[in-house]
């Protein structure tokens, strides 16, 4: 029976033996063969990593399962973290399955309804706060310098290690790494995650190779695109509405040793491929995850990607908790029908 990720892979993570694995059940979410993108892009073969299936709803389990874990072992009675919605939701969701206590900065009126929604039933404390995600961070770091609650961002080196076995699943699900890995990056621990998972997994000869990592940022909020801080990122995908992230400098030094590169996408051009990626593939995930398709069709019209490779877009996230954005995208709801006769009318309109 699969009991969850720490589990399955017990001997690539610091895990003891006497530890009590806090768990639900995150992880093996199976790579999906994108077989209508590949129509629209010939000469590559190309899988889908939705990591929007796991129990909150995004990849943040994997790293929150270790981080969580870890904290109640070392008889942690608090988690804390700054977040723009996801994080925080699955920190929620984990402490409460700890029996701990879960506080949660976050930039007021700029996460996502589904998420605040999963922090409000897990019972978390929600602290709203004037600042962005970065100044939230700053302000967790200096309270646990003090107060004896874990910061469970992605800082906390657990979080990486958990979230490093999305590369080994991948390597597992295509018996080696693929060739090309198209990912979102915020706070960029997920890209730093992911590059230390092809990494060791290459080095105990479970792959022979490395993918080279393309990471994506929103245009509003690049700062690794840029090569600066930016004070007031924005962009529509919220989930990465970030202007200095914390592992930028692991990032960059993925990148580099991948061969691989980071690029900007604008807002418009992220709705626009979250709406072909489920209207073609029948995958709905949030505008930030939808970055990564985006941009493996920006990569592919710069002739950035060679012909006949294996690639994986990672979908960070699950599109249910920002359904606001999809209703608002000038979706107009029909009007509501009587009796027989005009539902027939509307459906013959359609066929
Ligand atoms: N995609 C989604 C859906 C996210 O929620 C995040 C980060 C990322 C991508 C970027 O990952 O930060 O590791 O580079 N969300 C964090 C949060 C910041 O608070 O939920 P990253």
């Amino acid at each position: 029976m699969y009991k969850g990720l720490i589990d399955h892979y017990r001997s690539y993570l610091p895990i003891e033996d006497h530890e009590t694995i806090i768990s639900l059940c995150e992880g093996q979410t199976k790579l999906i063969r994108a077989t209508n993108l590949e129509k629209m892009l010939p000469g590559l073969e190309i899988y889908l990593k939705f990591d929007g299936l796991n129990p909150t709803g995004s990849f943040k389990d994997r790293g929150m399962t270790m981080a969580v874990t870890k904290a109640f072992n070392a008889n942690s009675k608090a988690v804390i973290c700054a977040s723009t919605g996801n994080t925080s939701a699955s920190m929620a969701a984990y402490a409460a399955k700890a029996g701990m206590k879960s506080f949660m900065l976050i930039p007021d009126g700029k996460i996502a309804l589904g998420k605040l929604a999963q922090a409000v039933a897990y019972g978390a404390e929600i602290v709203p706060i004037t600042g962005n995600f970065d100044e939230g961070l700053d302000m967790v770091k200096t309270f646990c310098e003090n107060h004896p609650v874990t910061m469970v961002n992605s800082i906390n080196p657990f979080r990486i290690e958990g979230q490093k076995t999305a590369a080994f699943e991948i390597c597992d699900d295509l018996e080696d790494a693929p060739d090309y890995l198209m990912i979102p990056v915020g706070n960029a621990g997920n890209i730093t995650a992911y590059w230390r998972g092809f990494k060791e997994y290459k080095s105990f000869g479970k792959s022979t190779q490395c993918p080279a990592l393309f990471g994506f940022q929103a245009e509003g909020a690049a700062p690794m695109v840029k090569g600066h801080k930016i004070d007031k990122p924005e962009t529509v995908a919220t989930a990465i509405r970030i202007g200095n992230p914390a592992s930028w400098q692991f990032a960059e030094e993925a990148l580099k040793e991948s061969s691989g590169r980071v690029q900007a996408i604008d807002d418009d051009t992220i709705l626009k491929y979250q709406c072909l990626l489920a209207s073609t593939e029948g995958i709905f995930a949030e505008p930030a995850s939808c970055i990564s398709v985006a941009g493996l069709f920006h990569a592919y019209e710069n002739k950035q990607i060679e012909m006949n490779s294996r690639v994986v877009c990672v979908l960070t996230g699950n599109g249910l908790k920002d359904s606001d954005i999809i209703m608002k995208s000038g979706f107009e709801m029909p009007s509501v029908k009587e009796n027989f006769a005009e539902v027939q009318a509307q459906l013959l309109r359609g066929i």
